[in-house]
């Protein structure tokens, strides 16, 4: 019986050697900054209760409106596979009463997030992200240095090619008085019922409308920025200066529009301009009303989320992306039982050195174990066989110029350290 080969499921992200790699260096380099900035990690369930992202990410986006993976489990219970970060922080913040000990509460996290789109290049069902979150002050310092950080991933990896655009929600005094104005402007419009439906939940929202008539529509709609309390602009215009102090460019976009529900104050998108139609490769912003809508204290927020897929569709783009492929120091060839036990132990031991071990596995002719050897790109070579156990000696190889010298079964580590500290001071 032949059994049919099982695919993945359509618009699957999955990174495999030898792209695995560059994969894993990007998702490094974007973490290292948060980590030098005092964030903790925070490793959070990929499923929630839906009412955490139906009430916290909103309604009138189409995260939660059209692209949530939700379910019924075993218990009957709505879960939904996490479309994002944020609302499973402020959860997990205050179910555990973080948010009642040292403020900021300042996190990071990185894995895989959900939404049925449709997929293309850059826009995958399952992705990846990296994020951070800073809850329970609201200072423009803490804005700018939260968009510092994802800035200095970007830069970590050698982006050059990307743009940070940046504009301020202001507070629920500036967001009222020009949703008044918006609300007005938007019933002058012809709009089909969906739209309708949305704008009500969140007018906002038409600015982000991709559809050539709506994006002509709202050209002229009233802009939230001009509407910012005193207050509000003081507090954006602290954000833009501490940002010229870091020397980070920036954008002002009043037209940018953040696809979730949460966001209040400033917001910010990173841009890049290889990727074609799925060019944010991260994008984050404060949420000072979150908490307090999944039932916690009134405290503010902010942090980031930077697309791990794209951040790497980027870097290739731009060519910089290490060409880094795993190379032992020594590789052993074991002939026969008795040498692979050795060789287990003797890698076991050098490892515990930090020496990088391979072995050749299997019963292949020693023709085909040295090719192998030298295909990997190892350092040095050892033949196990019977006769080098008996004599407590093995013939070992320099690969770089053939060299062959004998050593002492007993002395391998003490050589190898030796030979391999030269050859890194060199
Ligand atoms: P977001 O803008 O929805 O924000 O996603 C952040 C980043 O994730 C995007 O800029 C993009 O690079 C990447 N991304 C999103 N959807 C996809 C997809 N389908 N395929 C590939 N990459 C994708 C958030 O998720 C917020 N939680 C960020 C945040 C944290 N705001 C405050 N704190």
């Amino acid at each position: 019986m032949k059994f049919e080969k099982i695919q993945a499921p359509k618009g699957v992200r999955e990174y495999l050697p030898p792209e695995s790699s560059a994969f894993e260096w990007v998702r490094e380099q974007l973490i290292a900054p948060a980590k030098a900035a005092g964030y903790t990690l925070m490793e959070l369930p990929v499923f929630e209760d839906t009412n955490l992202f139906t009430r916290g990410v909103g309604e009138s986006t189409d995260v939660v409106s059209k692209e949530m993976y939700t379910f019924e489990d075993r218990g009957g219970r709505s879960i939904t596979l996490r479309p994002e970060g944020t609302a499973g922080v402020m959860r997990a913040v205050i179910e555990a009463n973080l948010d009642r000990g040292q403020l900021p509460v300042k996190v990071w996290y990185s894995g895989q997030f959900f939404r049925a789109e449709r997929p293309q290049a850059g826009r995958y069902r399952q992705f990846y992200q990296v994020g951070i979150e800073a809850i329970g002050v609201d200072d423009p310092a803490l804005d700018a240095e939260v968009i510092a950080i994802a800035d200095q991933g970007f830069k970590n990896l050698g982006l050059k090619n990307y743009r940070l655009d940046i504009t301020s929600l202001g507070d629920a005094a500036s967001r009222a008085a020009h949703r008044v104005d918006l609300m007005k402007f938007i019933g002058q419009l012809d709009l089909d019922e969906a739209t309708k439906e949305r704008a009500s939940i969140n007018p906002l929202r038409l600015f982000d409308d991709k559809r050539p008539q709506m994006q002509s529509a709202m050209a002229k709609a009233p802009l939230l920025l001009d509407y910012l309390s005193e207050e509000s602009r003081a507090n954006f215009d602290r954000v833009k200066e501490y940002l010229t102090v870091m020397g980070i460019a920036f954008v002002v976009n009043p037209r940018m529009v953040r696809g979730l529900d949460y966001y209040t104050g400033t917001t910010f998108e990173f841009v890049h301009s290889d990727l074609g139609a799925q060019s944010g490769i991260g994008g984050g912003g404060r949420y000072d009303g979150l908490m307090e809508i999944l039932g916690g204290q009134t405290l503010s927020g902010i942090g980031f989320g930077l697309g791990v897929d794209r951040a790497l569709l980027a870097a290739v783009a731009e060519g910089t992306v290490p060409g880094e492929e795993f190379s032992s120091d020594l590789f052993i060839i074991p002939l026969g039982d008795e040498a692979k036990s050795s060789a287990l132990r003797m890698a076991q031991e050098l490892r515990a050195r930090s020496i990088r071990i391979e072995i050749a596995f299997g019963d292949r002719a020693l023709k085909g174990a040295m090719k192998a050897a030298d295909k990997s790109g190892a350092r040095y070579v050892i033949v196990l066989g019977d006769a080098e156990l008996a004599a407590g000696e093995v013939e070992l190889k320099r690969m770089s110029d053939g060299v062959i010298s004998s050593v002492k079964i007993e002395q391998l580590k003490s050589t190898l350290i030796e030979a391999l500290s030269l050859t890194t001071l060199n």
